[in-house]
């Protein structure tokens, strides 16, 4: 028996819902096909959109999109993407496969995305090959609500009211495909964008997301928190889990060894060392304000489905997956004094997606149940809590077994959510909440072999089911079985 202990009187803060924030990026079928399939489509659809991708997002309640890249932020003018789709400008997505794009999904269609799954935008802005004109008209586009160039040009596109967006990143990966630039030369144009990136409203302020870090590039957070951290308010960071160094072998999202899953695993727990050195080095440079972590890239990265493009960045989505998410989650959760934001990469169709379409079928992922069942702790007060764990040890790759975070709603209940790493053994756990007074607990758990998933044709293969439970004096048991992912939900 494992004793999960969880303190009601202890808590690091509240859990900004952005955690569970997603990312769509103009990147093989994630936008177009996945997401938007145009008003002439069979697939049917609300202004563009799909409806049942949209319905099952609706039900995540997602907090925060971040769009149009990644990589191909870097390379996209907003300009070309707004005004009469006939006039749109085609253009080739350098970065992903060589593709057309017609850009026939812009600022207004992404606007009438997050409006019809209620979340907030995040927009990544063009650094490395834009410029500070282009980028602060886009602000002033989205934001002005009063008489100027930008907003004129906005309501002849159909758009009278200012569509508010807070969440603006000041380039995306600069290290790399955003410019491969030097974090000295990044921190200096950080500085300069952020000037020119105005506030449009005292109610509406906007928030600067500097590009972050690479894993562990320290270097990259302490420069730029040390010349551009009071022009920010919060700072990214970018890391995958990918099972195997060799980026031309990376691994198959469906077909892997024993070693191959705690090797993913493992390198998953790394999140949190790295959670905590960046945090360290922010905190250090911040001064008087409060700078936050916003880690909008993460998930796995494996090699893509055979026979597909591999520009596409399309994979499966095993159980393996939802560890790699609940694992993160819970490190994100238990961290929220610091991180503010985390976008997993990506919402549909690419990397470890939540939704993966094929022509009008859709498929909901593990990783896609491992969100819905954790979405409770958006908003909530995160508890301390700590798992008594086991060592499991696989080719000097040690994981623990039990991996936990736990948060309290505002109607007092307690959110309970335990991944059991372990893929051959049932954990029988006794879990004890100090100062609460629980009433009654219900629980539910995803569990599977390792390479369980969901297909087209078996798309309920890997479904959340109830897990027994009992209460007991002060808190509840249950047995998480092999491989599974369980949130408990505890009414006092
Ligand atoms: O998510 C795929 C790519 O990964 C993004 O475009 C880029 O920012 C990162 O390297």
């Amino acid at each position: 028996m494992a004793c999960i202990f969880v303190n009601a009187n202890r808590s690091v803060g509240t859990i900004n819902p952005n955690i569970y924030g997603q990312f769509s990026e103009h990147l093989g079928r994630c936008i177009y096909q996945g997401i938007y399939v145009g008003q002439a489509s069979d697939i049917p659809n609300t202004n563009g959109m799909r409806n049942d991708v949209v319905s099952a997002l609706k039900a995540l309640h997602v907090p925060v999109l971040r769009w149009p890249g990644g990589c191909f932020a870097d390379t996209y003018h907003w300009r070309d993407g707004i005004g009469p789709k006939e006039n749109r400008k085609t253009i080739v997505n350098t970065n992903w496969g060589g593709v057309t794009e017609d850009n026939s999904f812009g600022t207004h269609e992404f606007m009438e995305l997050c409006r019809q799954i209620g979340c907030e935008a995040y927009f990544s802005g063009n650094v490395g090959s834009g410029t500070v004109q282009e980028f602060s008209d886009w602000v002033e586009y989205c934001n002005m609500g009063g008489i100027s160039p930008m907003a004129s040009e906005r309501r002849a596109n159909g758009q009278d009211e200012p569509f508010n967006v807070k969440y603006w990143g000041i380039g995306n990966e600069a290290w790399g495909c955003g410019g491969s630039m030097r974090a000295e030369y990044y921190a200096d144009l950080c500085r300069q964008y952020s000037t020119y990136l105005r506030n449009y409203s005292p109610e509406h302020k906007i928030f600067k997301i500097a590009s972050g870090a690479n894993v562990a590039d320290y270097h990259w957070t302490k420069t730029v928190m040390e010349r551009a951290g009071q022009a920010v308010d919060a700072v990214s960071l970018h890391y995958y889990t990918v099972p195997h160094e060799d980026w031309q072998h990376k691994g198959s999202a469906t077909d892997f060894t024993d070693e191959e899953y705690y090797t993913t695993l493992h390198k998953t727990l790394q999140m949190e060392e790295l959670v905590e050195n960046h945090t360290r080095i922010i905190k250090q440079y911040q001064g008087d304000r409060k700078v936050g972590l916003a880690v909008d890239e993460w998930g796995t990265w494996y090699d893509v489905e055979p026979d597909t493009n591999p520009g596409f960045l399309y994979q499966q989505n095993t159980m393996r997956d939802a560890l790699v998410a609940a694992i993160n989650l819970n490190i994100f959760n238990n961290h929220c004094d610091t991180v503010c934001m985390a976008n997993i990469a990506q919402m549909v169709n690419v990397l470890q997606a939540m939704i993966l379409t094929e022509g009008s079928k859709m498929v909901l992922t593990p990783t896609y149940h491992v969100f819905e069942m954790y979405k409770g702790h958006q908003g909530a007060k995160q508890l301390e809590s700590y798992a008594e764990t086991t060592l499991l040890n696989h080719d000097d790759q040690a994981v623990p077994d039990l991996h936990v975070s736990a948060s309290q709603q505002a109607d007092g209940s307690i959110l309970v959510t335990a991944a059991n790493l372990n893929d051959t053994a049932a954990i029988p756990v006794t879990c004890m909440l100090g100062g609460a007074k629980p009433t009654g607990v219900t629980a539910r758990v995803l569990a599977g072999a390792p390479a369980a998933h969901n297909t087209f044709a078996a798309p309920e293969q890997v479904v959340p089911a109830e897990l027994n439970t009992s209460l007991t004096a002060d808190g509840f048991t249950a047995t998480l079985p092999p491989c599974s992912v369980a949130a408990f939900v505890v009414n006092q």
